[in-house]
């Protein structure tokens, strides 16, 4: 098994490079993680979140999935983000999605990929929501692409809608939502302008009023 000697060899190499750089990198590590922010990310492999944002080991909380969804029942995403803001007490939450997502281009398409195609179903309906902008764009990338933003700006606001985000500006806790989108073709991360801070900023529909 070649490939797991390459990852073994590479990571003993790195934790002797950690160390030259740093003697006591792994006694930090070793204690308590404060990373200041959630990243919610496509499991694409192209998007290492750490390396393309320049943060260490211990410095960003990390969930990924397909095309970066959050599901407002989906227990393994929703548990990330408690820990993240109850227990962390991270300042920010980002989700980032990606121009050129596999995930969002077979949401626009009708190929069966499989069990995928249900979780999927999730932005297919983000694309029934903005269905007369999106046919207005003759461009199948450019289609694709608008879906990608749109598809930040939805998990933004589930973020934003649930009890866990809800609760923490209610106790007063600083916590900033944002929404970014990562281009493959340059390495560029671009902020969607999403953020959100506080529950005035959200629909009254999805607003939960003080107890
Ligand atoms: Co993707």
């Amino acid at each position: 098994m070649r490939i797991l000697k390459e990852c073994f060899d590479h990571n003993r190499a790195w934790a002797a490079a950690q160390t030259a750089r740093d003697p006591g990198f792994f006694d930090k590590l070793q204690g308590a993680q404060r990373p200041d922010l959630l990243w919610i990310g496509c499991s694409d492999s192209r998007l290492p979140p750490n390396e393309i944002i320049g943060r260490l080991p211990g410095e960003v909380f990390v969930h990924r999935n397909v095309a970066n969804v959050v599901v407002h029942t989906d227990v393994n995403c929703l548990s990330v983000l408690q820990f993240a803001v109850d227990v962390l007490q991270v300042k920010h939450v980002v989700v980032c999605g990606h121009y050129g997502c596999g995930g969002v281009r077979a949401a626009l398409e009708h190929r069966p990929l499989g069990l995928i195609d249900n979780w999927l179903r999730h932005i297919k309906d983000i694309g029934a929501k903005y269905r007369d902008e999106l046919i207005a764009i003759d461009d199948r990338t450019a289609r694709a692409d608008r879906l990608c933003e749109l598809n930040v700006r939805q998990q933004v606001a589930n973020v934003c809608h649930t009890t866990i985000v809800q609760d923490a500006w209610r106790r007063g806790q600083p916590l900033s939502v944002h929404g970014w989108i990562f281009s493959l073709a340059d390495g560029l991360l671009r902020d969607l302008g999403l953020c959100v801070e506080a529950p005035e900023q959200l629909p009254a529909l999805y607003r939960m009023d003080a107890i």
